[in-house]
């Protein structure tokens, strides 16, 4: 995967751009949805971005989706389609009640349904493209609350910590109805993100978690709490600068998803693969079942490990620095 970058667009005429990183969850997923606190950092070596150009006469607003393939004229669309209920909600916020004639063309470098947070960059690098192009420039908060409702459509009932994360491009320590705190990051630290090649159905494993959690309230509640204690003690080995102590944390944090149900069998393999590797902690990043595993690893462990994740089963890894200064 490589990043790309917004060139001119081919009419020459450039109107507006815009774009979002990943993201990845820390610490905290699942836990996060009955209101304990969740860490998660922007994961920038991935990118969505969105320009605006004109479109030809009679065209228009068109959304096209290069990776895909899809062109779609706004004008008569389903208004449920995500790039295009990401656009109507944006052109309303800045007053635009006529859908101007723009070409928006989006592209992302960020896997889709892969725990990364595609849809909601996508999302972002439209909405500020478009408001770009108008000369209205969002708010964080305006964009997020958009991107939020986009991923309403997608998994129904989400926490916001994507849409917090991805606007907001920062470390997020993240509780549900309360604004996105961000959080200072005291030493830099490597993960390797390996993808296990399933898609991961965060709605699904949200809704499974919600009918165990109806059935077994009292146990649930106390593993949610159990996640809770690690998401403050990850906080301050991150504040602090001691990152080193974050690999039992992530332990402690995968076996108590495997207790909630959400792991599987190939992201234990990749987690004890990981470990034996030389990583310094494991566990799955997101809602489980599938999706990615996310590993402490280091500058001297990186290659050994994502050789190990690969050689596990992984179907891509990439490796992100957490805390180095934005590009
Ligand atoms: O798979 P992701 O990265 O979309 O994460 C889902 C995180 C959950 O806590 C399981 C759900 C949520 O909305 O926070």
């Amino acid at each position: 995967m490589h990043h790309q970058s917004t060139d001119l667009p081919t009419s020459g005429v450039l109107l507006g751009k815009g774009q979002a990183p990943g993201k990845v969850i820390l610490f905290g997923e699942h836990a996060v949805v009955y209101g304990r606190p969740a860490l998660a950092v922007p994961v920038t070596q991935v990118r969505a971005e969105a320009f605006v150009e004109p479109a030809a006469p009679g065209e228009g607003l068109l959304l096209v989706a290069q990776d895909l393939r899809e062109e779609i004229r706004f004008e008569g669309a389903p208004l449920h389609h995500p790039l295009v209920l990401a656009a109507r909600l944006t052109l309303a916020k800045i007053g635009l009640t006529e859908p101007p004639p723009w070409r928006v063309v989006v592209r992302s470098s960020i896997p889709i349904a892969s725990g990364l947070g595609s849809g909601a960059a996508v999302s972002t690098a439209i909405a500020r493209a478009l408001a770009d192009a108008a000369g209205q420039p969002l708010s964080l908060s305006a964009l997020s609350a958009i991107v939020y409702e986009v991923e309403v459509l997608h998994h129904g009932t989400p926490s916001g910590i994507d849409n917090s994360v991805i606007c907001y491009e920062q470390p997020v320590y993240f509780v549900r109805g309360q604004p996105p705190r961000t959080f200072s990051i005291g030493r830099p630290f490597m993960l390797a993100i390996a993808y296990t090649g399933i898609p991961s159905p965060t709605r699904d494993a949200v809704a499974d978690v919600r009918r165990a959690w109806e059935r077994e309230t009292a146990r649930f509640d106390a593993l949610f709490d159990r996640i809770a204690a690690i998401v403050q003690q990850a906080q301050s080995a991150i504040t602090g600068g001691i990152p080193g102590s974050l690999g039992l944390l992530m332990d402690e944090n995968h076996a108590l998803l495997r207790e909630i149900g959400v792991s599987a069998p190939a992201l234990d393999v990749l987690a004890d693969a990981a470990r034996r590797a030389g990583a310094g902690g494991a566990k799955l990043s997101g809602a489980g079942r599938g999706g990615n595993l996310i590993a402490l690893v280091t500058a001297e462990t990186q290659e050994a490990v994502a050789a190990a994740l690969r050689a596990a089963g992984a179907v891509d890894v990439i490796a992100t620095s957490v805390g180095e200064p934005q590009r």
